[in-house]
């Protein structure tokens, strides 16, 4: 007997443009997720799925979480919106407080957006404002990386470097951006942690400084592990270098944090773990255990500090927010979240995990059609052997993975792994061995 929910499949597909989606092939055999609960979701057929990407990375904290659907309806019983420009209320500054305690260094001052790409776009115009206000306003140029995503407004494609975005909104690009090279080197073979090898790929900073001039530049940005891309690690010493290279001229340096921030490393923040502190943090996705859009820039006090001093009193100092900045529904969801990061310790719980976690990864590497894996604290990328065209492997094992009752997010050829931190050793035992299943289901298929 099927086991097919008709009554869950809504009668046309036809209306809602879906984003990020082969809307094609999915309207042709959709796969609509009905329920969420712990680290498991349920489809429109009744079947339970293993959440091997933590949604978009976005879920850390388990799904369904009591503690935060109740303290996101108690807020929308009490107060359901308050404007935030000239206007606020408490717990948008009890959370800037709460975040303040996990940021590195003095990373100390909190603006609240709406997501991943407004909070990148966010420092970008904070690193403006903070130059002009110092009397530097030559210094416009960004730089990013190759292979860098920074979520998708026009900021954050120009300094992302994702070779899709680049080609199709060639002519919208903000000007004086320029990028660094990724740092995935050929040798970066089957790696769990930092390669030993590409420091050198951070002088590429320098030799922008050197050609268009340091003090016209006004930050580097960069994922301190490139996630969307398929979990690349920086080398071992690459962030270090360029923070000096940053100081050398002045440069800010901005970390996007919208993945790697929340713990996703075992440590709350990358910067933390790799031991390096940038001037600008972006957040976002984990920051609600993505139950409500909200994203979160952290600056350095001098940075605020600068911007506030170069306006008289009354005037707006930063020409800049958003309707749904810092919202009451969004600051009570992240509220829950900071109760349950202190009650249930569970940064420390993510990385005691990461070994087993990592080791369970690396069993992949003897199926054929695993090209390599990289790997670091709870994330993973698996790259797929390129079938034809560049993506059709990726996307044929992403399907292939999801019969087989496990779900994750595919970047090209590259399978991302991001368990939750919620997940026993069973459950990522039960990742690894659904890994395996789709996997060489999809390489028998091949063979067919
Ligand atoms: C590092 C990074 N920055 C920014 C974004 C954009 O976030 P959003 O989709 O919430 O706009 C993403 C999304 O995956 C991301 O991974």
């Amino acid at each position: 007997m099927s086991s097919i929910n008709i009554s869950k499949i809504p009668n046309s597909l036809q209306e809602h443009w879906m984003p990020f989606t082969s809307n094609k092939d999915f309207k042709e055999n959709p796969r609509l997720i009905t329920g969420a609960k712990g680290v498991y979701l349920t489809n429109h057929k009744g079947k339970t799925m293993i959440d091997a990407s933590s949604g978009l990375f976005c879920n850390p904290f388990g799904h369904g979480r009591k503690e935060i659907t109740e303290a996101v309806a108690k807020q929308l019983e009490q107060l359901d919106y308050c404007q935030p420009f000239q206007q606020g209320f408490g717990g948008s500054f009890d959370l800037a407080t709460k975040i303040a305690r996990h940021t590195p260094g003095n990373l100390n001052r909190i603006f609240y957006t709406i997501c991943g790409s407004t909070a990148v776009e966010t420092a970008i115009k904070i690193s403006v404002a903070y130059h002009r206000a110092k009397g530097n306003s030559q210094r416009f140029r960004f730089i990013g990386r190759e292979r860098g995503y920074h979520g998708m407004n026009i900021g954050a494609i120009s300094v992302g470097g994702m070779v899709n975005n680049i080609k199709t909104f060639a002519s919208i690009l903000m000007p004086g951006v320029a990028h660094m090279r990724h740092t995935h080197l050929p040798e970066h073979k089957f790696i769990s942690g930092q390669p030993a090898t590409g420091v050198e790929l951070a002088d590429d900073l320098e030799r922008i400084a050197a050609n268009f001039g340091g003090e016209n530049i006004a930050a580097c940005i960069v994922e301190p592990i490139a996630g969307s891309t398929g979990t690349l690690v920086p080398p071992k010493g690459y962030l270090k270098r360029l923070r000096e290279i940053c100081d050398k001229h002045g440069i800010l340096l901005i970390f996007d944090e919208v993945i790697t921030g929340w713990g996703r490393t075992g440590s709350a923040f990358a910067s933390q773990e790799f031991g390096v502190t940038p001037d600008i943090i972006t957040m976002a996705k984990a920051t609600t255990n993505g139950v409500v859009p909200m994203g979160v820039v952290a600056c350095k006090e001098e940075i605020y500090d600068a911007v506030m001093d170069a306006s008289p009193k009354g005037a707006v100092e930063l020409f800049h927010g958003y309707t749904y900045s810092g919202i009451p529904v969004a600051v009570a969801a992240a509220l829950a979240v900071q109760d349950i990061i202190e009650k249930e310790d569970i940064f420390s719980r993510a990385k005691e995990m990461v070994p087993y976690f990592q080791k369970g990864l690396f069993t992949l590497q003897d199926i054929d059609v695993v090209e390599n894996i990289r790997g670091y604290g709870m994330m993973g990328g698996i790259d797929i052997k390129m079938n034809v065209k560049p993506g059709k492997a990726g996307f044929e094992c992403f399907k292939a993975c999801y019969e087989a009752g496990v779900n994750f997010k595919a970047t090209g050829d590259c399978l991302i792994i991001a368990p939750q931190f919620i997940c026993e050793k069973k459950h990522i035992d039960e990742i690894i061995d659904k890994l395996r299943t789709g996997i060489l289901n999809y390489s028998k298929n091949l063979k067919n």
